[in-house]
């Protein structure tokens, strides 16, 4: 019997999403079926699996030879059989429900009883086309960045009609394939990744309407400053990290600013001091202030060893 390590994964839709899940699955040592009703994105997708492998094992994040590691995605001819022996049916169809519904129905015919039926939906919930099946209670959005075999997050979005039992073996699995699981507590269109994406894309897109910063500015200070941090810490560890007293004090200063600007654009979620508390609790936990200096040193450290990779990678 297979183990959790080694489970068999299909991948319905051989597109960009699809073949990023290939590479990662197959890099974590999965064999898998992959599935499209157009053969020839099978085909390019095998072959883009191969150079991406290859280019990951030119950078050292690959454990093992690329041409052995792509031998694990075999084509699957039919829906069917690619789902056949899955612990993990992965949907990487079209963002459209209705195929979403008539991939995940017929998935739900073929799977084995214990299989987990996950959809990549970018922001439909899986309430919107998996309500009907027999099977729905194993079902959920898995929803990865793109491409999946370099961003490590992987957002879990049960519908209310998910069990947890299935939850937790989608969490099992894709951590077996060093991808992180986030819980997303319920149902909310965009969850948790395009939510806050599109927080700074609305700002973004208003900034150039009101003639305020170019197109290639704004990609600038995001690149250059505001991700340059983030590829090392979080909003709220960046903010906690840049103020002594650490985002207690960040709120306390800077709170009524943030406030402003949102009123400016309609919006009205105040900090409200309990909301604060339990944010400031929450980091509290994560790092008492006793470490708050060398937790700055470590952050600075990490954006230090991103810097001199660019600059090597444009030497
Ligand atoms: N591209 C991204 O950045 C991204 C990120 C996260 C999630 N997603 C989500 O992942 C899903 C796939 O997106 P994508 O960007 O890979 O799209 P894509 O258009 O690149 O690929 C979709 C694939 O689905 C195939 N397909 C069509 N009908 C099918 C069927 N009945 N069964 C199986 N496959 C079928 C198509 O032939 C195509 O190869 C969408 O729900 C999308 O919202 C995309």
């Amino acid at each position: 019997m297979a183990t959790e390590q080694q489970s068999n994964i299909a991948i319905l839709g051989a597109g960009t999403i699809g073949r990023g899940f290939a590479v990662a699955f197959a890099a974590a040592g999965h064999s898998m079926r992959l599935y499209d009703p157009d053969a020839a994105q099978v085909d390019a997708a095998r072959e883009q699996a191969l150079a991406s492998l290859a280019s990951l094992a030119h950078h050292g994040l690959l454990d093992g030879a690329p041409e052995v590691i792509a031998a694990r995605i075999t084509p699957a001819t039919t829906l069917a059989h690619a789902v056949a022996d899955a612990a993990l049916v992965q949907e990487c169809g079209p963002e459209r429900a209705e195929v979403k519904a008539a991939i995940l129905g017929e998935a739900d015919a073929h799977a084995p009883p214990h299989a987990v039926l996950a959809s990549a939906s970018s922001a439909l919930p899986a309430s919107a086309y998996a309500a009907d099946l027999a099977g729905r209670a194993r079902c959920l959005v898995a929803h990865p960045g793109n491409p999946p075999f370099l961003l490590r997050v992987i957002e879990l979005v049960p519908a209310p009609f998910t069990d947890t039992e299935t939850v937790a073996r989608a969490a099992a699995i894709f951590t077996a394939a060093g991808l992180h699981p986030v819980h997303v507590a319920r149902e909310i269109e965009g969850f948790v990744f395009n939510r806050l994406q599109g927080a700074m894309l609305r700002e973004a897109y208003a900034l150039v309407r009101d003639g305020i910063a170019s197109v290639e500015d704004i990609d600038r200070i995001v690149r250059d400053g505001l991700g340059l941090r983030w590829s090392a810490v979080g909003p709220f560890e960046t903010v906690d990290l840049n103020t002594q007293g650490g985002i207690a004090e960040h709120a306390r200063r800077l709170g009524p600013a943030y406030a402003r600007m949102g009123a400016e654009r309609g919006q009205h979620d105040p900090w409200t001091e309990q909301l604060v508390a339990d944010v400031v609790r929450q980091r509290r936990a994560l790092l008492p202030l006793e470490d708050w200096s060398a937790r700055g040193a470590w952050r600075d450290a990490a954006i230090m060893r991103t810097l001199a990779a660019r600059k090597a990678a444009s030497d």
